[in-house]
């Protein structure tokens, strides 16, 4: 059955592609939002799908990604509970088989692990160390100081108002210690800032710079490296492929090593699109990293196949379009020319990370299969997004058949 126009959420049968910011989380004070997409048709015709078009011919219970790429990098995926707490048991037995790192998709942001001062809930962190342990898998713990998913709390005095400077910077070294103290060095790589950086390679306006000062990345890493001596310190940030955010990613780099701050990595994110940005881009931006001698971690890889609600979409997660057919054009399932042409873009990436292989310390998925990718969500939410190598029902793909084959390119 082909459905014309969604009828999921609130607001079905929107037939204006009518982009709205703002909403969820909020913007972040001062921060510019790129301008919405508007569509002016919408009566674009439908183009046929067929459930299983783009599915894997090789068998995915005999190939792991994680074996493929053993000699270049490690395979990671960001998990939720359906994996480390088994509500989805094939979810569990499927990313034991096909990853060998895992980050953990919210459970160690501050707001899951503190969401009242001083009162630490371990319980679903837990669980997901258990999990990556029992199965031998690299933890990446994400993220330690962002903007987002951060407790109200931790920025405001006892009035409500702003919380001074030191109150700040203890809270933060409480919170570190905390986690240093429970973890130990069970986790080897902490994501110790998230996305302080504007496109245009500024530093972003949050309440972290606002109430810390212009230099709190070093402050902040300092602190980490003082907490977590034997995690690999990675700096995290969406967009890196801009030539001004990718120097400035650079410049920091070499700020910290001129300061002796320790960083050991850069993570760049990859949330990308069919198109965007050009491979040429992400092989400038992996080349950049590595000359500036530090790790690269491809840190939350997906492929969004949907049309972009927003010009400039980068991944702020301040964003939240309303729900309209143009951009949820797919409900049931993926036309065969767009399964093919995700498939070929998920090779071409492959292809240039293997060619990176020598600085690329892991190439991590933002989720196992479409039916977990926060793209479902984001930035409108509700739609049918295909952005990951296993579908829906967890049957491997075309795009992962396609990884595989860039593997053995390689070899
Ligand atoms: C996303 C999670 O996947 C969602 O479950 C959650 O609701 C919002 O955050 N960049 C990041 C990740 O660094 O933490 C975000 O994860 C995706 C964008």
């Amino acid at each position: 059955m082909i459905r014309y126009f969604s009828s999921s959420g609130a607001g079905a049968l929107l037939l204006t592609a009518l982009a709205a910011c703002g909403g969820a989380g909020g913007t972040a004070p001062g921060g510019a939002v790129p301008s919405a997409v508007s569509s002016t048709s919408d009566t674009a015709a439908p183009t046929a799908c067929d459930a299983a078009a783009g599915l894997a011919t090789l068998d995915a219970t005999k190939v792991s990604l994680a074996q493929s790429y053993a000699k270049l990098f490690k395979i990671g995926v960001a998990i939720n509970g359906s994996v480390y707490a088994n509500r989805d048991p094939a979810a569990a037995a499927l990313v034991a088989a096909q990853f060998n790192r895992v980050t953990p998709e919210n459970e160690l942001k501050w707001q899951s692990l503190e969401r009242q001062p001083g009162v630490l809930d371990f319980a679903q962190a837990d669980a997901f160390v258990a999990y990556a342990e029992q199965h031998g898998m690299e933890i990446h713990g994400h993220a330690l100081v962002w903007h987002h998913q951060v407790p109200a709390w931790v920025f405001q005095n006892a009035a409500g108002g702003q919380a001074t400077r030191e109150q700040l910077l203890e809270r933060l070294d409480q919170h570190m210690s905390a986690l240093a103290q429970h973890f130990g060095s069970r986790v080897q790589y902490w994501d110790v800032v998230n996305e302080a950086l504007n496109d245009d390679g500024s530093l972003r306006d949050t309440p972290w710079r606002t109430i810390l000062g212009d230099d709190y990345l070093e402050r902040v890493f300092l602190m980490a490296g003082k907490h977590f001596p034997d995690a690999k310190l990675v700096y995290n940030d969406f967009s890196l492929e801009k030539p001004a955010k990718r120097a400035a990613a650079v410049q920091l780099v070499q700020a910290f090593e001129k300061h002796g701050v320790r960083i050991d990595a850069i993570g760049t994110q990859s949330h990308f699109q069919l198109q965007s940005p050009t491979l040429e881009a992400i092989e400038a931006s992996l080349s950049a990293f590595a000359a500036a001698g530090v790790e690269v971690l491809v840190s939350e890889l997906d492929v969004d196949v949907l049309p972009p609600a927003y010009q400039n979409q980068g991944a702020d997660l301040s964003l939240d379009a309303e729900l309209s057919a143009q951009l949820n054009p797919y409900p049931d399932c993926l036309p065969r020319d767009v399964a093919e042409q995700a498939a070929r873009r998920w090779a071409e990436l492959f292809e240039v990370f293997a060619r990176h292989s020598d600085h690329l310390h892991s190439v991590t998925l933002w989720g196992v299969s479409d039916k977990y990718s926060w793209l479902n969500n984001w930035p409108v939410r509700g739609r049918t997004n295909y952005a990951l190598l296993f579908d829906r029902e967890l049957r491997a793909k075309q795009s992962w058949q396609r990884v595989i084959e860039a593997a053995n390119h390689t070899r």
